[in-house]
């Protein structure tokens, strides 16, 4: 099959660190960005992507409608009715697309079962936003990858992670971290590599055409799955010489002891202790990036890292 040329790019969500990497690795060809605020100038120098401005929670004008694929990092529940709303408003511009990629969560998957409302509200948010995109292209016949990415971390440009990194401050703060025995498997995924599996599948929707079964729920993760207590090791060994991240010990307690510990936080918050008992459950399993992009497997962690 010959290669495909690079498609023109919308993309929203630029000012998250999944949007920022996809606009560095997207130098040099057709990419917008559309959000509420404009791109920041990308690493290294140069001008920052053309601005179109539109707030997910309003119309964007019919004159200047995206073009091209749209790559959404925005949240799916915000994306999902607004493009319900401009395939309505705007049929031409809609059937004039390349297709649809947009990021949802691999939540959708693991905390369907939760005991707590607000992660029981997030799934069912997710849910009925993925359902809505998928009538939504399939009623206009156009082609739809939605991605279902685990834990993002990593620093592209100026912005940086807020779950790898606040670990890595915990890490910093504490002398020791107590820990149900190794905990659960992880697959974080770099915003560089959830960012270059969104550039290669959108240059692959215009073969897909108005194809409307080319319909894509894709779990995504990093390339390398492995224990909660050995991802923490490897942010400790990934840090600077004599960061105080390094000095924290992580002292793995029998899961038992851990969550009778943990237990009086269930009065305080049943989603922070559902939080610490999830440490324990393997959150893996999803189709790893190298996979779709075809190079070698990239171990955790793929750099660079927030601070
Ligand atoms: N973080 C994770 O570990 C994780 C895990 C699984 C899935 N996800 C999903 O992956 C994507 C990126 O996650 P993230 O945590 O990196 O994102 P984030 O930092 O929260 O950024 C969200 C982006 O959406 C834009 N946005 C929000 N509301 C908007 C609106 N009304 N109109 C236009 N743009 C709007 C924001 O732009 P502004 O600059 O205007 O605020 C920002 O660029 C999201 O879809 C998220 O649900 C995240």
């Amino acid at each position: 099959m010959a290669l495909p040329s690079p498609v023109p790019i919308t993309l929203f969500g630029a000012t998250s660190t999944s949007g920022q990497a996809l606009i560095e690795l997207a130098r040099g060809r057709s990419l917008v960005v559309a959000g509420r605020r404009p791109a920041l100038p990308p690493a290294g120098g140069g001008d920052p992507p053309p601005f179109l401005p539109c707030d997910l929670e309003d119309a964007c004008g019919e004159s200047r409608a995206p073009k091209g694929v749209l790559v959404s990092f925005a949240p799916i529940w915000t994306f999902a009715p607004w493009l319900a709303r401009f395939a309505g408003d705007n049929p031409a511009g809609f059937a004039a697309l390349q297709g649809v990629i947009a990021c949802s969560s691999s939540s959708v998957i693991t905390k369907r079962f939760a005991a707590n409302r607000f992660d029981r509200d997030l799934v069912q948010r997710l849910g009925q936003a993925e359902d809505q995109l998928t009538l939504t292209c399939t009623s206009h016949a156009r082609p739809l990858h939605i991605l279902a990415p685990t834990l993002i971390y990593g620093q592209a440009g100026p912005l940086g992670d807020r779950n790898l990194s606040k670990l890595r401050q915990l890490l910093r703060r504490l002398p020791l971290l107590p820990l149900p025995g190794q905990g659960g498997l992880r697959q974080p995924i770099h915003c560089r590599q959830l960012a270059a599996v969104a550039l290669h599948l959108a240059d692959r929707l215009p073969l897909a055409g108005g194809d409307p079964s080319h319909q894509v729920h894709l779990p995504l993760g990093g390339d390398e799955t492995l224990a909660y207590a050995t991802m923490l090791r490897r942010l400790q060994d990934a840090s600077a010489p004599g960061d105080a991240a390094r000095r924290c010990r992580l002292l793995a307690l029998p899961p038992r002891l851990f969550q009778s510990l943990a237990a009086p936080l269930l009065l305080l918050s049943p989603k922070n202790f559902e939080a610490l008992l999830r440490m324990s459950a393997d959150l893996a399993g999803f189709t790893p990036a190298h996979r779709i992009l075809g190079g070698p497997p990239e171990p955790f962690p793929v750099l660079p890292l927030a601070r």
